[in-house]
C-alpha cells in the first residue's frame, strides 16, 4: 500500500470527530502493516472494535517482567476470547539483568523511572515497531491533563521516524473520555483486567502502579511519588513535540 499521499494532519482534523471504529478503519485501510499495542487494561477496547473489522489484526503486548499477575492472565483471556496472537514481547535479557545487578529491583523509587522504562518498555518497542509502519494505541486526552491534552488522532510519530521513512500513529480513543471507555466495555461485554474492581483506574507495571482514591485522577496511581509532569515512560514522548 502506497502512503506517499497519507496526510496525518489533515485526516487528525477530518477525524477528530469520527468513532474509534471509523479511525480503526482509516488506519487498517491504510496501512497493512499496523499493530495495535495492547497494555492489557481498559484499551482492550481497541481489540474488541479492530477484530470486528479485521479478525487477524496484529496485537502486542510489552511485558516488562514486572505487570500484575492479573494483568498476564488478562492478556491470555484476550487471547483466547478474540481468538487472536498477541506478540509479547520481552525486554533483552542481559540489559535488565545488568541494571538490576547493579541498582536492584526497585531502582525507580530512588532515581526515576526512566531508565527502568527505558530497558523494559521503549527499547523493546522500538525493536518491534521497526518491523511496522503504523500503531494503533489506547492513549486519551483525559488520561493526563499535563501531558496527554492535545492527542490527536493520527499523526506521524516523531519518535519512531527517520529521515528514511515515515512513521505513523493512530490514537483513535483520544478523544473518548474514560466514562465512554467503561460505557462501551459494559454494553459490549467486552472482558476486563480484574484489576479494575479493585480501585485501579489505570493500570501499568506491579511496582509504579496503585489505586487511586475516589475522586483521585486516575494518573495519579502511577509512579505516584514523581511529578505529574513526569509521569510519562517513554512510549508516547513525542506526542509533545
Ligand atoms: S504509559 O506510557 O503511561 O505506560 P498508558 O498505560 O497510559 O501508557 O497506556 C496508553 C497506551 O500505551 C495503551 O493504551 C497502549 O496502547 C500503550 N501501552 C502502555 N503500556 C503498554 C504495554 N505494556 N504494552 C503495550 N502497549 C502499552
Ligand atoms: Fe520499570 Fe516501573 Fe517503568 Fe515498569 S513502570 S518499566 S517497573 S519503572
Amino acid at each position: 500500500m502506497s502512503t506517499e499521499n497519507f496526510n496525518p494532519e489533515q485526516l487528525a482534523k477530518e477525524y477528530d470527530a469520527q468513532s474509534p471504529a471509523a479511525i480503526i478503519k482509516l488506519a487498517v485501510e491504510n496501512f497493512d502493516n499496523i499493530a495495535i499495542s495492547f497494555s492489557g487494561a481498559e484499551d482492550v477496547v481497541l481489540v474488541d472494535i479492530a477484530t470486528k473489522i479485521n479478525p487477524d489484526v496484529n496485537v502486542f503486548s510489552l511485558d516488562t517482567g514486572r505487570l500484575h499477575a492479573e494483568t498476564y492472565r488478562f492478556i491470555e483471556q484476550v487471547r483466547e476470547h478474540y481468538g487472536i496472537e498477541i506478540d509479547v514481547l520481552s525486554p533483552d535479557t542481559d540489559t535488565v539483568q545488568e541494571l538490576v545487578r547493579k541498582k536492584g529491583l526497585y531502582s525507580f523509587y530512588k532515581d526515576g523511572h526512566k531508565e527502568c522504562c527505558s530497558i523494559r518498555k521503549v527499547i523493546p518497542l522500538r525493536r518491534h515497531l521497526a518491523g511496522l509502519d503504523a500503531w494503533i494505541t489506547g492513549q486519551r486526552k483525559d488520561q493526563s491533563p499535563d501531558t496527554r491534552n492535545a492527542v490527536p488522532v493520527v499523526e506521524r510519530d516523531a519518535a519512531f521516524s527517520n529521515a528514511d521513512k515515515n512513521f505513523y500513529k493512530f490514537n483513535p480513543l483520544a478523544n473518548w473520555t474514560s466514562a465512554q471507555v467503561w460505557e462501551y466495555i459494559r454494553s459490549n461485554e467486552v472482558p476486563f483486567n480484574a484489576l479494575h474492581e479493585q480501585g485501579f483506574s489505570s493500570i501499568g507495571c506491579e511496582p509504579c502502579t496503585r489505586p487511586v482514591l475516589p475522586n483521585q485522577h486516575e494518573r495519579e496511581g502511577r509512579w505516584w511519588w514523581e511529578e505529574s509532569t513526569q509521569k510519562e515512560c517513554g512510549l508516547h514522548v513525542a506526542d509533545k513535540k
